[in-house]
C-alpha cells in the first residue's frame, strides 16, 4: 500500500502525519525526528507486547527506555502521568529527550501531557494504534488526563513532532474498539463533511469487515480534515470546537457511568444522536444519522442514570463560557456550529431519555 504524508501547518511547529502499512518493524525510520541519543517510549500492558519491539526497529541506534502503563481509561489520571514523570527523572532524562507514545488515545493523551510538563516541555512523537487515535486523538496536540469531576479537565496543548500511523496495527484491535473509532470517523462527516458522510453510508459494511484500503482512506480523510481545522484554530478559539460534536453529552455519559464503563467512542455515538435531537434538524436527517451509527454497531440510546446526573456532569464542560453551557449543534448534516442559544425544553426532553 502507498504511504500518504499529510502536513499539519503550524509554522515552526508544523509536523507530518505519515499513514501507511508496514511502517512499524523498520518500515519507517523515525530517528530523523528524534534530536537526542535516546527517547522514552510510553505504552501500556496490552500494546507493548504487540508492538514495542517493532517500534524499536524504527529507532535504529537510539536508546529506548520505556514504561508500560496499566491499560484503561480508569488509569488516565494525574497519578499515572506522575509515574511517567518519576521514570523520566529516574532515567535522568534531559531536555533533549523525546517521549514516544505507542498506543491508543489514552496512552497518547497521558504521554503527551507528561511530555508537555517535563522540564516545561520536551519533544513528543505519536504512534497511534487504535482507529480512534489514528483518526483523531494523535493529531492536534490536545493532551491531558481526567479528573473525577470531569473528562480531560487537566491538560495542555502540546504538538507532536510527527504522527506515524501504521494501519496494520488495526488487525489486532478488538471489534468493539474498532466500532468505537468509527464513532469519531462518523463525527467528521456529520459535523463538517457531508460528502464523507455519504461515503461512510456506502462503505460502513466494508469498514466493519476491515477492508484495508477503505480503512486507510477513512483515516486519511479524517486526518486531512483534522489537519486543516487544527491549522486554522490550534487552541480551539473557534472552528476546532466543531470537532467536539456529540462530546458534551458523550463526556457527561463517560463521567456519570464511571470512566471505562462506556468506551469514549460509544459515548460520543450516543452524544451525536442527542445533539442531533437538540439541534432540531429534520426527523429524516436525525434518522439518517442514527441509522449510520447503528450500522456501525454503536449504541444510539444513553445509559439510564439518576435524574439530573448527566446535567450535573455537563456543568464542568470546557465549552462553558460566562457560566453558560454551549453545544455543538447541526444546521444540517455536515454543517455544525457552536451555540449557547438552544431550546431548554428540548434539552430537558433529550436528557429525560437517560433518566431512570
Ligand atoms: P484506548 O487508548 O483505551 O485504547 C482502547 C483499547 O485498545 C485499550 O485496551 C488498548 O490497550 C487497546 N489497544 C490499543 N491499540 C491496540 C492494538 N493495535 N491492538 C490491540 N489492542 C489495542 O482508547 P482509544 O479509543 O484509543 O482512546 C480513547 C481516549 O482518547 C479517551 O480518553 C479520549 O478522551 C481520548 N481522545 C483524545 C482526543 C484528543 O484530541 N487528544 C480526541 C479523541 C479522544
Ligand atoms: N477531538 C477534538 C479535537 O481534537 O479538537
Amino acid at each position: 500500500m502507498k504511504t500518504h504524508t499529510l502536513n499539519v501547518d503550524l509554522g515552526e511547529r508544523s509536523y507530518p502525519i505519515v499513514i501507511g502499512s508496514g511502517l512499524l518493524g523498520g518500515g519507517y525510520d523515525l530517528s530523523s525526528h528524534i534530536s537526542s541519543q535516546s527517547c522514552f517510549v510510553v505504552s501500556n500492558d496490552t500494546v507493548a507486547p504487540l508492538y514495542l519491539d517493532k517500534l524499536t526497529e524504527c529507532l535504529p541506534g537510539l536508546d529506548t527506555p520505556s514504561i508500560s502503563l496499566p491499560d484503561g481509561e480508569a488509569f488516565k489520571t494525574v497519578a499515572t502521568a506522575q509515574s511517567i514523570l518519576d521514570e523520566l527523572v529516574c532515567c535522568r532524562a534531559g531536555r533533549d529527550i523525546t517521549v514516544v507514545a505507542l498506543g491508543g488515545g489514552v496512552v497518547g493523551d497521558i504521554a503527551g501531557f507528561a511530555a508537555a510538563c517535563y522540564m516545561r516541555g520536551v519533544s513528543f512523537v505519536q504512534v497511534p494504534t487504535t482507529l480512534l487515535a489514528q483518526v483523531d486523538s494523535s493529531v492536534g496536540g490536545k493532551t491531558g488526563v481526567n479528573h473525577p469531576g470531569g473528562k480531560n479537565l487537566v491538560g495542555a496543548f502540546h504538538q507532536p513532532e510527527i504522527v506515524l500511523i501504521d494501519t496494520d496495527t488495526l488487525t489486532t484491535l478488538s471489534d468493539r474498539e474498532l466500532r468505537a473509532g468509527l464513532a469519531e470517523v462518523i463525527k467528521y462527516g456529520a459535523s463538517i463533511d457531508s460528502g464523507f458522510l455519504d461515503w461512510l453510508e456506502e462503505n460502513m459494511e466494508a469498514l466493519l469487515a476491515r477492508d484495508a484500503d477503505k480503512l486507510a482512506y477513512a483515516i486519511q480523510r479524517c486526518c486531512e480534515i483534522k489537519a486543516r481545522v487544527v491549522a486554522e484554530d490550534e487552541k480551539e478559539a473557534g472552528v476546532r470546537a466543531l470537532l467536539n460534536f456529540g462530546h458534551t453529552f458523550g463526556h457527561a455519559i463517560e463521567n456519570s457511568v464511571g470512566y471505562g464503563e462506556w468506551l469514549h467512542g460509544e459515548a460520543v455515538a450516543v452524544g451525536m444522536v442527542m445533539a442531533a435531537e437538540l439541534s432540531g434538524i429534520s426527523a429524516t436527517d436525525q434518522c439518517r444519522l442514527k441509522s449510520l451509527i447503528s450500522a456501525a454497531g454503536l449504541p444510539v440510546s444513553p445509559p439510564l442514570t439518576r435524574a439530573g446526573q448527566l446535567q450535573d456532569a455537563m456543568q464542568l464542560d470546557k465549552k462553558i463560557l460566562a457560566g453558560k453551557l454551549r453545544f455543538v449543534l447541526l444546521r444540517e448534516l455536515g454543517e455544525a456550529y457552536v451555540t449557547d442559544d438552544y431550546d431548554a425544553t428540548t434539552l430537558a426532553t433529550v436528557l429525560a431519555g437517560a433518566e431512570t
